[in-house]
C-alpha cells in the first residue's frame, strides 16, 4: 500500500508539514485536573495456571497498580454460555479474587472474552443465554464487570458478516439491560460493562454503531496499537503506537501522500473515539510490547526503511527491546513527532514503547481530559525488574508518576 502512495514528493514536503503542525496545536491547552484517571490493566492468563502453589496471586498479577484489572480469556461454548476457558482458570479466580479483594478493596475486577462469538448473534436465542450466562459467570467468581474483546464483529477483512455490526449492539443493549435488572433484583451494585474497539480510523468508522455502544458500555478500551506491522502490503518500518504522525524527514526517503492526512495514529483515534462515546468514557490504549521488522539491509534502517519480513522482537513484551538495547549492538532514536522511540541493531528493527514515551501519552492523555487509559497488557511490563536490574513495572509506573503529578 505504502508504495502505491509513492508520489508527490514536492506536495508531501510543503503541504503537510503545515496540516501536522495545525493538527497538533487544536488539541486543549492543559489544565490542572485532580486525578480521576482510571488506570484500566489487562491481565492475560497462561494456559496452565499452577493451582497447588501457596500463593494464590497469579505470575506478574499486582494488586495496587491499577484501578480496573481485567482478566483474559474466557470462552464461549456450545450453548452460547461464557465459561473459564481452562478448569485451571476457575481454580485460580476462586483462589485469587478473595485474595486481590483484601489486598486492594477499590480494586474493580473484571473479565474479558473473545473466543467464537459468531453463533451468539445468530438468534435473540441465542443472544439471551449468552448474557444470562454472563451474570452467572460474574456473580459466581465475584467480579465487578464484564469486557468484551470481539475482534471484530461484521469486519470485512476477516469475512464477519455485515449483520454482526447491528447484532453486536443488540448484544450490548441486552447485557446493559440484565445487568441493571439483576442489581435491582439483588440489591448489588450493578456490574459494568466495558468493551475493547479498533482505534484505526477504518475499522471503527465501519464496524461501530456508535449510539448504541455510548449507551450500553460504562467505558471503552481502545486499543491503541497495531498501527503498523509487517506485512506484504505494508512493507515499511512503522510504528506500533505512535502518538502523532511518525517524522516527517521520511518524506523525504519514501514520500507518502497518507500524512497529508494521517489518521494513523493514537491522537487521531483518541480525538475522534472521544467525540464518538465521550471523553470520560474513553480509556486510550497503551502497549507495553513490540512489534519488530526484518530489515532489506542494516544500511537502510530509519523509519519507513524497507522490511522483508518479521523481526525478531515482534509481539515480544517490552524486556525484549530492553535486552536489545543492552547485549546487541544496538541504536535507539527517538522520534520527536511521533513521540515514541525505534531501536535497530544489525538487520533488526523493533518499534516499543518506553518509560519516556510512556510518560508523554500518560501526560498528553491526562491534559486532554480523557476518562483514563488501558494498557495491555500487565505482563508484558518489567514485572520483575530485569531491565535495570531493580524497577518492577518500570512502564506501568512511569504512568502512574505522570497523572498523579510527580513528573
Ligand atoms: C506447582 O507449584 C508447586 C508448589 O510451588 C510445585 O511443587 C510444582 O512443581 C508446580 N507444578 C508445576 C507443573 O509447575
Ligand atoms: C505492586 O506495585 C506497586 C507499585 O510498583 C509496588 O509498590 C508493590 O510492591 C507491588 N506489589 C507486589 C506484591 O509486587
Ligand atoms: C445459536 O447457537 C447455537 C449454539 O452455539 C448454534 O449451534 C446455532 O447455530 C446458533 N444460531 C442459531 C440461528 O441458532
Ligand atoms: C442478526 O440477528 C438477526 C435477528 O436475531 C438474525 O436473523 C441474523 O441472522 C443475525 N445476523 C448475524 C450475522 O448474526
Ligand atoms: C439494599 O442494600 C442496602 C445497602 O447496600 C440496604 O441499606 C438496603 O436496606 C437494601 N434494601 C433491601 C430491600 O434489601
Ligand atoms: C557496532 O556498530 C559500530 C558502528 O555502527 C560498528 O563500527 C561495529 O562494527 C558494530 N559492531 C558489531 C559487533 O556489529
Amino acid at each position: 500500500m505504502d508504495l502505491l502512495y509513492c508520489i508527490l514528493i514536492a506536495v508531501c514536503s510543503l503541504g503537510v508539514k503545515a496540516n501536522v503542525n495545525t493538527y497538533v496545536r487544536t488539541f486543549e491547552q492543559p489544565e490542572e485536573r485532580i486525578s480521576t484517571l482510571k488506570t484500566v490493566c489487562y491481565y492475560p492468563m497462561s494456559n496452565a495456571i499452577n493451582t497447588t502453589t501457596k500463593d494464590p496471586i497469579p505470575e506478574g498479577f499486582n494488586s495496587t497498580l491499577c484501578s480496573h484489572v481485567i482478566f483474559i480469556p474466557t470462552i464461549i461454548d456450545r450453548n452460547n454460555q461464557i465459561q473459564p476457558a481452562t478448569p485451571s482458570h476457575a481454580v485460580l479466580f476462586q483462589r485469587a479474587i478473595p485474595v486481590i479483594r483484601q489486598q486492594n478493596p477499590e480494586l474493580i475486577i473484571m473479565v474479558s472474552n473473545g473466543g467464537h462469538f459468531d453463533p451468539v448473534m445468530e438468534s435473540m436465542k441465542n443472544i439471551s443465554q449468552f448474557v444470562q450466562s454472563a451474570v452467572v459467570l460474574l456473580r459466581k467468581y465475584n467480579f465487578d464487570g464484564l469486557d468484551l474483546d470481539w475482534e471484530f464483529p461484521g469486519w470485512p477483512i476477516t469475512e464477519k458478516p455485515k449483520g454482526q455490526i447491528h447484532n453486536f449492539s443488540i448484544v450490548l443493549t441486552e447485557l446493559r439491560k440484565s445487568f441493571e435488572m439483576e442489581a435491582v433484583q439483588t440489591n448489588r451494585t450493578r456490574l459494568l460493562l466495558s468493551a475493547a474497539v479498533a482505534a484505526t480510523k477504518e475499522m471503527a468508522e465501519k464496524i461501530y454503531e456508535m449510539d448504541y455502544l455510548k449507551k450500553a458500555l460504562d467505558f471503552v478500551n481502545m486499543m491503541g496499537y497495531d498501527y503498523n506491522g509487517w506485512g506484504l502490503l505494508s512493507p515499511l518500518t512503522a510504528y506500533n503506537s505512535p502518538l502523532f504522525p511518525g517524522s516527517l524527514i521520511s518524506c523525504l526517503t519514501v514520500c507518502s501522500i497518507k500524512y497529508a492526512f494521517n489518521t494513523n495514529n493514537l491522537a487521531w483515534s483518541a480525538t475522534h473515539w472521544g467525540s464518538w462515546i465521550g471523553k470520560d468514557k474513553l480509556m486510550v490504549g497503551i502497549p507495553f510490547y513490540c512489534h519488530a521488522f526484518k530489515l532489506l539491509t542494516p544500511l537502510m534502517h530509519g523509519y519507513h526503511a524497507i522490511a522483508t519480513g518479521r523481526g525478531e522482537c515482534d509481539m515480544a513484551a517490552y524486556l525484549c527491546a530492553c535486552d536489545a538495547l543492552k547485549k546487541k549492538n544496538a541504536t535507539r532514536v527517538f522520534d520527536n513527532a511521533a513521540k515514541v522511540p525505534y531501536l535497530y541493531y544489525g538487520d533488526q528493527w523493533v518499534s516499543y514503547d518506553d518509560v519516556q514515551s510512556t510518560t508523554i501519552k500518560a501526560k498528553w492523555i491526562k491534559e486532554n481530559g480523557f476518562g483514563g487509559l488501558m494498557t495491555w497488557n500487565m505482563k508484558s511490563d518489567d514485572y520483575e525488574g530485569v531491565c535495570d536490574g531493580k524497577t518492577k513495572y518500570p512502564l506501568m509506573n512511569a504512568v502512574l508518576r505522570t497523572i498523579h503529578n510527580q513528573i
